[in-house]
């Protein structure tokens, strides 16, 4: 399909003698409504509302208000014509690391010259990170939120990490909850040079803890050889799930680890990475989903694939097809940061899920939105709790929407590499 120039049109609410216009849907609250109609593929990932074609959508305000076929679409206040265009959620992206200051591309150079990758290069942008004022720190990060905007990114996780002293790492989740949707205490990312790990992670379980606690929702260790060992990463979970955080671990990254089975023994909501992982890991990773039947019951450990991050550390791939036929909910995440994978395209992401690691096209853009949705908590919610799902598209779920600049999501995978992202509503908010 050649994209067609978008010529947004205005239908008015009232015809002519003022009566009001047929079909519309009930007002909200007397919101604006914005009609996306003449959409080709409209990959909902909503169970009842699946994937369909010739379809239209109503926004109201900040929520989605009516999802039906675009011969029948109702009036509303503005109109624009997709012009066959897919139109997908927003994508949710539940691991990322944005504030942080300074450059690591010398450590890439290396690495793509064969050296392997620590987590030593961590104190790196630790360094760079501390020596910024608070302006550049957040002008740094709300650029990357920006550009991870402007690639249908509509959810954003972001960390803490990068601080690793009270001072520091406080000013970075203030930083995190003001730039992203959900920020995420990391003090347990490495062992400051010079300092005693078991003293440091006595701190993070402290003083840290309680600094940053007005601003996060979440808490998260590196638990891994060269970071936090399992008895401190043990520590470092109970101690945040006891001040009432919710729980993620950075798992089996660089080789095989204890992060798995810790994540899903203190019910974290996520284990991210997950390139080395035991027959026993994943069939505790598909237990914990046992008590949860489609969308009900307790959910438990999503499994997080950050694929770029695989391929800019030339580790194996993390094995998402292994996962999913395991009944493992996998969420799929740019983990945007300095070290490791330094993109916000959380497309690159699912084209790389479908061309190398095995997931069909619906797969690597449920688990981009739907999955990271859930990976955050946040897949449910409609007009009767305020607090709208994000990650799916349907009645009274939050109006996040990505228009591509072609029939259907397909070309995510058909076309790698072109960048396909032709509109972005944010809340119902037009933000690209
Ligand atoms: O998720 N693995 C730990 N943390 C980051 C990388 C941090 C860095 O090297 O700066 C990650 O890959």
């Amino acid at each position: 399909m050649e994209p067609i120039v978008e010529t947004p049109v205005c239908h008015p609410r009232r015809n002519r003698r003022g009566q009001a216009q047929g079909g519309r849907p009930a007002s909200y609250a007397g919101d604006m409504s914005e009609l996306i109609t003449n959409i080709g593929e409209l990959m909902t990932q909503d169970q009842d509302q699946g994937t369909r074609r010739n379809a239209a959508v109503v926004l109201e305000g900040e929520r989605v208000a009516w999802i039906g076929d675009a011969v029948h679409a109702p009036a509303a206040d503005t109109a624009t014509d997709a012009h066959g265009r897919a139109v997908l959620p927003g994508w949710v992206d539940s691991h990322s690391h944005l504030i942080f200051a300074g450059d690591r591309t010398a450590e890439f150079e290396a690495r793509m010259a064969g050296e392997g990758y620590t987590a030593g290069g961590i104190a790196v942008s630790v360094a760079a990170t501390r020596a910024a004022g608070d302006y550049d720190l957040t002008r740094l990060a709300l650029g990357r939120v920006a550009e991870a905007v402007a690639q249908g990114t509509t959810y954003l996780e972001t960390k803490t990490g990068y601080g690793l002293d009270v001072e520091h790492e406080a000013r970075s989740a203030r930083i995190a909850s003001t730039i992203a949707d959900e920020a995420t205490f990391l003090g347990a990312h490495l062992v400051p040079a010079g300092a005693d790990a078991d003293e440091y992670t006595e701190l993070v379980c402290g003083e840290m803890l309680r600094a940053v606690r007005p601003f996060v929702k979440w808490a998260d260790v590196f638990c891994e050889t060269g970071a936090f060992t399992p008895e401190q990463s043990r520590r470092v979970l109970t101690a945040c799930r006891d001040a009432g955080l919710g729980l993620r671990v950075h798992g089996n990254q660089l080789g095989p680890g204890a992060g798995a089975a810790l994540a899903v023994e203190f019910g974290a909501a996520s284990v991210d990475h997950v390139n080395y992982l035991t027959d026993d890991d994943v069939d505790r990773l598909a237990q914990s989903w046992s008590g949860w039947a489609g969308g009900t019951g307790d959910r438990g450990t999503v499994a997080t694939v950050l694929p770029a991050c695989d391929l800019s550390t030339r580790q194996p791939l993390a094995p998402a097809r292994r996962l999913l036929d395991a009944g493992v909910q996998v969420a799929i995440a740019s983990n945007c940061n300095p070290g490791t994978s330094y993109t916000s395209s959380v497309a690159f992401c699912v084209t790389t899920a479908v061309l190398q690691m095995g997931l069909s096209v619906h797969e690597a853009v449920r688990a981009a939105t739907w999955g990271g949705a859930l990976a955050l908590h946040r897949e449910t919610g409609a007009d009767e709790d305020g607090r709208r799902a994000v990650g799916s598209i349907a009645v009274g779920h939050r109006a996040d929407l990505h228009m591509l600049k072609a029939p259907s999501a397909t070309h995510l995978a058909y076309r790698p590499g072109i960048p396909l992202t032709h509109a972005v509503w944010k809340a119902g908010v037009r933000e690209a």
